[in-house]
């Protein structure tokens, strides 16, 4: 335990330094989202895993998927692994001393490829707990490679990824949540919290010359699965990604692997929400145009170069059940 906690440390220390000097370049617009650098490969790559939906103390296949994610971090030799949210089930941690903590994810994702960053945002079930705690660098002296913030953006040579907290966009949490209780501490009032956010995304997203932009959140924006399409991120995060060139949404909170292209814009969107439990036998047509949909556990890679992006989705066993590629002209003398 020791060891493990040991061995990402000096990482850690980076990206908060990163942080720091950040913080004092980035353009005062965007400021506001906390920016980290994430070293490339030298052979111009990176790779990632990106998985959603998960914790669960190993059970309805967790500890399965997580296995497989360790064999393919291993043959990609990933750089990062990103959490879409939903982190703990079913509602989220009590406090930072909640072994629920280290039962759902230390222990878990235990492979030597996985002792990496893990850049985590928050689902909906995360709200339900003690959201402060989940967000607490404390968790970093238990696991110095959990980092869970609301929105922030990591850059890279080679991509740019802009992580949005949605679940403050849904308005069925705040006006009915039934038996359920949301944390909305440091997030309310909503509409406030929500257009800053979209501000901040919209000005972050408008500067960047990034040759791939990548935008990462909990909730769907096109799903053909129990969930659904998220109306408010529809109608109020869709158009600031359409109009700064987005090319690919990430997200979790339905159960299943997912391939939706937009039918206005080049937007891939993309669901990796198969971390645990799953198969909810649900499937309803969508707008957009349906590239494949996985009922079941898996996750996803994302293989990036500054010409080249391939994302793989691979199920419970590990095997790739769909792929997709795409690429950008450079002109590399000019
Ligand atoms: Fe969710």
């Amino acid at each position: 335990m020791f060891a493990r906690s040991m061995a990402p440390l000096g990482g850690l220390f980076l990206v908060l330094l990163v942080v720091a000097m950040a913080s004092s370049t980035v353009p005062f617009s965007s400021a506001a989202l906390p920016r980290f650098e994430q070293p490339i490969k030298s052979d111009g790559s990176l790779s990632l895993l990106a998985v959603g939906d998960w914790g669960r103390n190993g059970t309805f296949n967790q500890s399965r998927v997580a296995f497989q994610m360790g064999r393919i971090g291993d043959d990609l030799d990933v750089d990062f692994v990103v959490s879409l949210g939903d982190n703990f089930y079913e509602d989220g941690l009590t406090g930072v001393d909640d072994k629920f903590f280290e039962e759902s994810f230390t222990s878990i994702y235990t492979a030597k490829s996985l002792q990496k960053q893990w850049y985590a945002i928050l689902g909906n079930h995360d709200y339900r707990g003690d959201v402060l705690a989940q967000l607490d660098p404390a968790l970093r002296e238990i696991d110095s490679r959990w980092l869970c913030m609301r929105s922030f953006i990591v850059d890279t040579e080679v991509a740019q990824l802009f992580f949005v907290d949605t679940t403050p966009f849904v308005k069925k949490y705040w006006k009915t949540p039934n038996k359920h209780h949301y944390d909305w501490r440091e997030v309310a009032p909503r509409e406030k919290y929500v257009s800053n956010l979209l501000k901040e995304l919209d000005s972050a997203l408008s500067e960047s010359t990034a040759t791939w932009k990548i935008v990462l959140g909990h909730h769907t924006m096109r799903s053909v699965s129990d969930h659904g399409d998220t109306e408010e991120l529809v109608e109020r995060l869709l158009p600031i990604l359409e109009a700064n060139g987005v090319d690919l949404y990430v997200n979790g909170h339905d159960h299943c692997l997912e391939h939706i292209s937009s039918n206005d814009s080049p937007i891939q969107f993309i669901t990796s929400g198969g971390g645990s439990k799953a198969w909810r036998g649900v499937f309803d047509p969508t707008v957009d145009k349906l590239q494949f949909f996985y009922d079941g556990q898996g996750f996803i890679s994302l293989q990036l170069t500054k010409s080249q992006a391939k994302i793989v989705f691979y199920d419970v066993f590990g095997t790739v059940v769909h792929q997709w590629s795409a690429a950008k002209n450079f002109n590399f003398f000019m």
